[in-house]
């Protein structure tokens, strides 16, 4: 694996790959990597010649001070994973390369209602600062595909549009959940789970699966209270726990709709999770 830290080289090895007709995959992350990673990495390889995976803490996509200095950001371990993976080509920029001192956010208010619901109403200006990286990577990586997962399924929305409207030759993948075998969707956040915490954690996926099951109660709020039952209400704050139509994340009250989506936040302790699940009715 080729790691390069300099955008002018990076583009300078990807302008040299293009000239040989090499497909180029792309897997946009901010690091502390897990099996939910790697699978990304395995589909892009699957589909593409070379595969450029980057780790950079994004700054403006986060809400909280606190939050983005705790981020977990074990490189060397990165690094091991990634080459493990074969991945070709890691990218693991300064904030200043990418910023250049000036970290003005893009505005996404005229994406559509749905950036302002769920994520976007618990996380003021987030998909802005994750729309203002998104196009800055595009840009400097120009791919053919990109590899995205499931579990941030509103940020999958956001980049979708953004393709739509600027990239329109970058074919999307929305990637499966990778799952731990109790259910715990893969996410960075979970090593800072407590032991406790982490033993309840899996009852998110449950209510998931409860709300999926339930598909069929005449309405749609019934089964997404029934599903919250599946969650310890002592040890969880849930944030939202909803049933929506999985294109425009518009909340639905009964049953009526082909592609729905059920998706949950919570806190637990020092830690946010969110998880979600689709439910196709053909
Ligand atoms: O999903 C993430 O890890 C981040 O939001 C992303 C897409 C890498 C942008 O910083």
């Amino acid at each position: 694996m080729i790691l390069f830290q300099q955008s002018n080289a990076l583009r300078s090895f990807l302008d040299n790959q293009k000239a040989q007709n090499k497909r180029i995959g792309f897997v946009p992350t901010m690091g502390a990597l897990h099996a939910g990673h790697l699978s990304l990495i395995a589909q892009a390889k699957q589909k593409c010649d070379i595969v450029v995976c980057s780790i950079f803490v994004n700054p403006t996509q986060f809400t909280q001070a606190a939050d983005l200095e705790t981020y977990p950001r074990p490189i060397s371990n990165d690094i091991k994973l990634l080459e493990e993976s074969k991945c070709d080509v890691l990218f693991h920029p300064s904030v200043d390369e990418i910023y250049a001192n000036d970290l003005r956010k893009d505005d996404t208010n005229d994406y559509g209602s749905f950036l302002h619901v769920l994520e976007g109403a618990s996380r003021p200006g987030h998909f802005d600062g994750v729309v203002t990286v998104v196009k800055k990577l595009f840009e400097l990586v120009r791919p053919d595909e990109v590899f995205f997962g499931q579990k941030d399924y509103q940020q999958c929305l956001v980049v979708q549009t953004l393709i739509n409207r600027a990239f329109q030759t970058i074919k999307f993948n929305l990637c499966a959940i990778a799952r731990e075998e109790d259910g715990l969707a893969m996410s960075s956040r979970n090593i800072r789970l407590s032991e406790m915490e982490r033993i309840l954690a899996p009852q998110l996926y449950l209510a998931l699966k409860k709300a999926k099951q339930l598909w069929t109660l005449e309405t749609w709020q019934s089964a997404a209270n029934e599903a919250l039952k599946e969650i310890d209400s002592n040890a969880f704050t849930v944030e939202y726990l909803k049933i929506c139509d999985q294109n425009t994340l518009e909340e639905l009250l009964h049953f009526q709709h082909n592609a729905v989506i059920v998706l949950v936040a919570v806190q637990i302790g020092k830690t946010r999770l969110i998880d979600n699940i689709l439910i196709d009715r053909d």
